[in-house]
Order: structure tokens, then C-alpha cells, then sequence
């Protein structure tokens, strides 16, 4: 593989979508391929999936079912997307990925670190990004972001503050886990502030 895998992580609210796409307008300036896909989604069967799971009443999934979901959605995105797109050299920018899974189905709904790493290994193998963002806020500021979307809010939209604290918390631990690849960014402040310490970051590992 020739191209780079740069995921953002986070929680709800910390406004990684806008952060990706200001990532990838920076490299295409650069002369980089670059595309930008998300998670769930990102192709015909993540998209199908990520529908199922947003129409679900919350709760009504069970965890370890949801994790499957993410999996076998990521397994088909991976395969059909991310690998080829880096083979043709693209910087893949995608907006979630596996820690997500540890996170939500993990952490928050206690499915196993074990059994997450073994779907990990069953559907994706070794593989692993090049770089992940992880955006860091205290939940009152992304609770504040959320309520200011216009957007139909989805189960995890609609979390409790307590459950928000969680997620950050396990994205800090998954930073811990996996800290060759991690970088927590404090996500307070202007998109372009932000937005100035991730590429600083992306041009010390990834372009120097
Ligand atoms: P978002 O990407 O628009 O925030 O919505 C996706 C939601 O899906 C988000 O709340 C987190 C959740 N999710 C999981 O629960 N597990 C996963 O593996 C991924 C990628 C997302």
C-alpha cells in the first residue's frame, strides 16, 4: 500500500466532520489524491448499515449484534474502498473507524475489549491507520455543538452527559492503547485554531 489511512475519533458533538474536511482541502492544495469517507457508511452496504442503525429506537439493538453490524460494514468498506483507494496512493481521510467500535460497543455498552479485537482481526486484519486524530472535549461544549444541529438526532446524539463523559474517556484510553498512531487534540476553540494543530501534526508524521 502506497496511500495513508488518517482516521478522526472522538465523541459526539467534538466536530470531527468539519476538521476532516478542512484536512482535505489543505492536501488536495498540496497536489495529494485524497478522499474523504466515514464510518459506518462509506460505501453501498456501510451506508445501508448505518441507516439500520440510526433508525433503531436506542437501545433496542443488542451490543454485541451492533458490533457485528460495524464490523461487517467495515470489512466491506476496507475491502472495497480504503485498500484499493490506497493502492492508487489516495490519503484516505476517514471519519471513524475501529476505535469507535471499542468506544461505543466497548466501553460504553461493555462488549468485551477481546471480542472487539477479534472481530478487529477476523474483518480487517493487522491493518491499522497511519494516523488518528482524536478530538478531545469536555462534554458540556459537545453537548452545546449538538444542540446547535439541525440535523434528526440519532440514539448516541441524544446521550447524557455522564455517557459522554464515558466516550471521552475511552477515547482517551483507546490514545493510551494504541499511542503510536494517536494524537489527542484539545477540540475547544475556533475551527481554525483546531484545524492549525492537526496539521501541524499530519506534516510532522505523515509529509516531512
Ligand atoms: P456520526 O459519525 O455521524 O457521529 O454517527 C455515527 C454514530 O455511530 C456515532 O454516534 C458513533 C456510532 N458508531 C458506533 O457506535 N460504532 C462504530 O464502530 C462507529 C464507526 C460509529
Amino acid at each position: 500500500m502506497t496511500g495513508k489511512f488518517i482516521t478522526f475519533e472522538g465523541g459526539d458533538g467534538v466536530g470531527k466532520t468539519t476538521q476532516v474536511t478542512l484536512l482535505a482541502d489543505a492536501l488536495k492544495t498540496l497536489g495529494l489524491k485524497v478522499k474523504i469517507t466515514r464510518e459506518p457508511g462509506g460505501n453501498m452496504v456501510g451506508e445501508k448499515i448505518r441507516c439500520l442503525m440510526k433508525s433503531s429506537s436506542p437501545s433496542a439493538m443488542d451490543p454485541l449484534c451492533e458490533a457485528l453490524l460495524m464490523f461487517a460494514a467495515r470489512r466491506d468498506h476496507w475491502v472495497k474502498l480504503i485498500k484499493p483507494l490506497m493502492d492508487e496512493g489516495y490519503f484516505v481521510i476517514c471519519d471513524r473507524f475501529y476505535d469507535s467500535s471499542l468506544v461505543y460497543q466497548g466501553v460504553l455498552k461493555k462488549v468485551p475489549f477481546e471480542d472487539i479485537m477479534a472481530l478487529k482481526k477476523i474483518t480487517i486484519g493487522d491493518f491499522e491507520p497511519d494516523l488518528t486524530i482524536i478530538l478531545d472535549v469536555c462534554s458540556d461544549v459537545s453537548i452545546e455543538r449538538l444542540s446547535g444541529r439541525k440535523l434528526i438526532l440519532d440514539e448516541y446524539d441524544l446521550l447524557k452527559k455522564n455517557e459522554h463523559d464515558i466516550i471521552r474517556k475511552g477515547f482517551q484510553k483507546t490514545a493510551e492503547i494504541f499511542s503510536s498512531r494517536s494524537v489527542v487534540v484539545d477540540a475547544a476553540g475556533s475551527e481554525q485554531k483546531i484545524f492549525a494543530k492537526i496539521m501541524k501534526i499530519v506534516q510532522k508524521r505523515l509529509l516531512d
